[in-house]
């Protein structure tokens, strides 16, 4: 016999009372089935944060104008359409099929940054299938001339307007970092929330800059990495540097791109001649975007060049001429036997940096 642990939350009839909260885990199918199917009673989603939907589409337009770069490792010469939707179109598309695939209420939640952006969002969000809404109200509030009152009143009519434009439930989160919590918390509920969601819990970048600029130590590399890369490329600074900014999905799964960008850190370039057809497995420099033959394609059945028609990088393994290619002959070693492959490029990637042009 199973206990009955159902129950209400911002009146949807939840089966279990544990609520999955936001976190790239909750933003994926596969996870968030795995979540569903561990007894999870709802799931909210990652924040759909405007600024980075504002950030991406200029980082685009940034992109469309930058030439192609030497040492990036492009998903294909074709970007596929998909890749142009914006952050809030791809999120919408994911809410949708998470929705498909758990049977239990999801929840988005939206991070706007402007008035209009929290309205335009949270309706798209409701669109899309959501279950209810999740506002995180977090922001940094950097302007001296404006008091905690103004951001406090800020906060409650941006509550009260999605009320008045959504009709799912709302759901707020909250930080612990308010003079008098109990007073807001009864504020944000006058203005319409359902529920409120306690606490937010913000992590800081626990990387200075200056760690990466003064680096000296050869043991250590830094690369950024990040859902959402410009350009939709993962790359490193340049041939014998060690800092650079990988896309997450480019390292996943049967990914070989960490260890062809490592190849550039320890100096290594692609290949002259990118066309190998008729030659056995790829080495590991060959980039994406190679022609092969047929069976070392994304898909067997493309037309060489054409989209689906080049390199799957699963298939590029470190061979006997990669290393040779080292040169490791000709290092010289320090008295304790120690010799550095490679250089620094002490690099700090700030988000969305644009990739090098070599
Ligand atoms: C990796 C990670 C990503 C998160 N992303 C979000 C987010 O997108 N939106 C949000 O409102 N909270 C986000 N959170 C906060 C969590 O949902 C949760 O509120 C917080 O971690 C507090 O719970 P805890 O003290 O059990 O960690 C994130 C937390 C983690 C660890």
């Amino acid at each position: 016999m199973t206990a009955d642990l159902s129950t209400k939350y911002l009146g949807l009839d939840l089966r279990s009372p544990v609520v999955a909260s936001a976190s790239p885990l909750t933003g994926e199918v596969d996870s968030a089935v795995a979540i569903a199917r561990a007894g999870a009673g709802a799931l909210v989603m990652p924040s759909l944060w405007e600024e980075e939907v504002l950030e991406e589409e200029l980082a685009l337009n940034r992109g469309l104008e930058t030439g192609s770069e030497h040492f990036a490792e492009a998903l294909t010469y074709f970007p596929a359409v998909d890749e142009l939707l914006t952050a809030a179109d791809r999120y919408c598309q994911t809410l949708s099929e998470i929705k498909q695939a758990v049977d239990v209420p999801v929840i988005a939640s939206l991070n706007a940054s402007s008035a209009g952006g929290w309205i335009h969002y949270a309706k798209e969000l409701e669109a899309a299938g959501a279950d209810a809404l999740e506002l995180n109200l977090y922001h940094v509030v950097a302007d001296p001339t404006v008091d905690g009152a103004e951001v406090e009143a800020r906060d409650i009519a941006t509550i009260e307007k999605v009320r008045a434009e959504v009709g799912v439930p709302l759901a707020v989160k909250l930080s612990p970092y308010y003079a008098s919590f109990t007073n807001f918390g009864v504020a944000a509920v006058d203005a319409g929330a359902d529920g409120l969601v306690l606490f937010n819990r913000f992590y800081q970048p626990d990387l200075d800059p200056e760690k990466v600029w003064y680096n000296d130590n050869p043991q250590l590399n830094f690369f950024r990495i990040e859902e959402y890369v410009m350009g939709d490329i993962s790359f490193v600074d340049g041939l014998n540097c060690n800092t650079g900014y990988f896309k997450l999905a480019n390292l996943l799964q049967t990914s070989t791109t960490a260890a062809h960008e490592y190849g550039h850190t320890i100096g290594l370039d692609h290949p002259d001649d990118l066309d190998i057809r008729g030659q056995p497995a790829p080495a590991i420099m060959y980039p994406r975007g190679t022609i092969s033959d047929p069976h070392f394609q994304y898909d067997p059945n493309a037309i060489a060049g054409k989209t689906g028609g080049t390199l799957d990088p699963k298939y590029r393994k470190v061979t006997q001429a990669d290393i040779d290619a080292l040169r490791l002959h000709r290092l010289s070693f320090s008295d304790k036997g120690l010799a550095i492959v490679g250089g620094f490029s002490s690099i700090y990637h700030e988000k969305h940096s644009p990739p090098p042009s070599l």
